[in-house]
């Protein structure tokens, strides 16, 4: 998509306490977050987890149960879709397939007041935007996938919004369109400063779009902030494990200063420099979070560090990367990502092997997801 001198209004988007039930169960329960002005803020969580029914609050589609929402100083909770400066570009593009590529884009300009003159001028700025420059009156129902998906964002930027909602927008291409579109998404949103709220299941995708993200599980939030805190510093077992690979193992809080917190696991006393993760207290039973890429295998005779005797129990070569999983002596099995090294430095299974733990890389988060789901803050 082509870059542009075109900057929108951007306002911030607050939702506070937001509550939606469907029936007797609430999609959506007292979820708190604010999309900064002209950032790009994602929601992710698995299917389910009321990610579509928030953005469908935020566009006016379903009025909140409780709760608030507003968009820059103005309270929206009962404003209609058409009232509110926000677009959605819809999962199902929803384009019509009868009308051209500018009939398309027009449609939504139409509809307001914008002055005719002005309509042809508008859509040929979208659609240059999107970089569909030229196929103007190609039919809607000729695009392939790809085009069709730039016709929706051109008919969403079209009319100036200070919000731009998008709900999976990538979800019907193929793998390497979507990492190519993901790209051009990411700078548009930039070349136009606009707020923006992005709806998806995919954490890859999250991770490399977001200033910010916003972690669903069953409604509620779990945590939010930038991708490097969410994957560094996880608040529960939940985005641990949706976030990346982890491994878990059964720990035990033994004391708890404030340059030390040392825990019992995998039959030693290891010393962990704060902070480590939530509010520990000695005695507590938690999980450690040890992220595969930050465990190091080593010839089992290495004394060097932290470390703990195992025997490979598989392998699988990923070229940049070898993943094994390690049999470690105390019972519990770990995922080790390292290098892939050429050739014969290969270990295999059955290789006895050293697993390094890098413990200033060492994660604590509480064991049940029950006791955790936090409001934000
Ligand atoms: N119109 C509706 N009527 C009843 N239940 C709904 C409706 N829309 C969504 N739900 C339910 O609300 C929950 C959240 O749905 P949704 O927001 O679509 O999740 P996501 O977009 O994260 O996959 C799901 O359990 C879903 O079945
Ligand atoms: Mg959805």
């Amino acid at each position: 998509m082509a870059t542009t001198t075109l900057r929108l209004e951007s306002q911030p988007v607050r939702l506070e306490g937001v509550t939606k039930l469907f029936g007797k169960t609430a999609a959506v329960d007292d979820i708190t977050f604010e999309a900064e002005a002209g950032r790009l803020t994602t929601l992710l969580g698995p299917s389910g987890c009321g990610k579509t029914t928030t953005l469908r609050m935020i566009g006016g589609f379903y009025e909140p149960d409780a709760g608030s929402i507003h968009i820059g100083p103005k309270f929206v909770n009962t404003v209609p879709p058409h009232a509110r400066s926000t677009r959605t570009v819809f999962q199902s593009y929803a384009l019509f397939p009868h009308m051209t590529v500018f009939e398309n884009v027009a449609f939504g300009l139409r509809a307001t007041r914008v002055p005719r003159g002005e309509i042809g001028p508008r859509v040929d700025e979208a659609l240059d935007l999107v970089g569909l420059t030229g196929l103007a009156q190609r039919s809607s129902g000729q695009l392939s996938g790809g085009q069709q998906q730039r016709v929706a964002f051109a008919r969403a930027l079209v009319t100036r919004p200070e919000v731009l909602l998008l709900d999976e927008p990538l979800s019907n291409l193929d793998a390497k369109l979507r990492v190519h579109m993901r790209g051009e998404i990411r700078s548009l949103q930039q070349d136009l400063g606009i707020t923006t709220i992005y709806v998806t299941h995919d954490q890859e995708e999250a991770m490399s779009l977001s200033d910010h993200v916003v972690v669903m599980q069953a409604g509620r939030i779990d945590q939010q902030g930038p991708p490097h805190d969410i994957y560094e510093r996880p608040a529960t077992r939940f985005v641990a494990d949706f976030i990346g690979t982890s491994n878990f193992v059964d720990a035990r809080v033994e004391s708890v200063a404030a340059d030390v917190v040392e825990v019992a696991a995998l039959g030693s006393i290891l010393r962990l420099a704060p902070p480590v993760g939530a509010a520990l207290r000695p005695g507590e039973s938690v999980l450690l979070v040890l992220r595969p890429e930050h465990l190091h295998l080593q010839d089992p005779d290495t004394s060097d560090g932290v470390g703990f005797p195992g025997r490979v129990a598989s392998v699988a070569y990923l070229g940049a990367v070898a993943t094994y999983e390690v049999a470690l002596d105390g019972g519990a099995t770990v995922t080790v990502d390292n290098p892939a090294p050429v050739g014969a430095a290969l270990r295999h299974a059955g290789d006895p092997v050293r697993v390094r733990l890098e413990v200033d890389r060492v994660y604590v988060v509480p064991r049940t997801d029950s006791d955790t789901i936090r409001r934000s803050p």
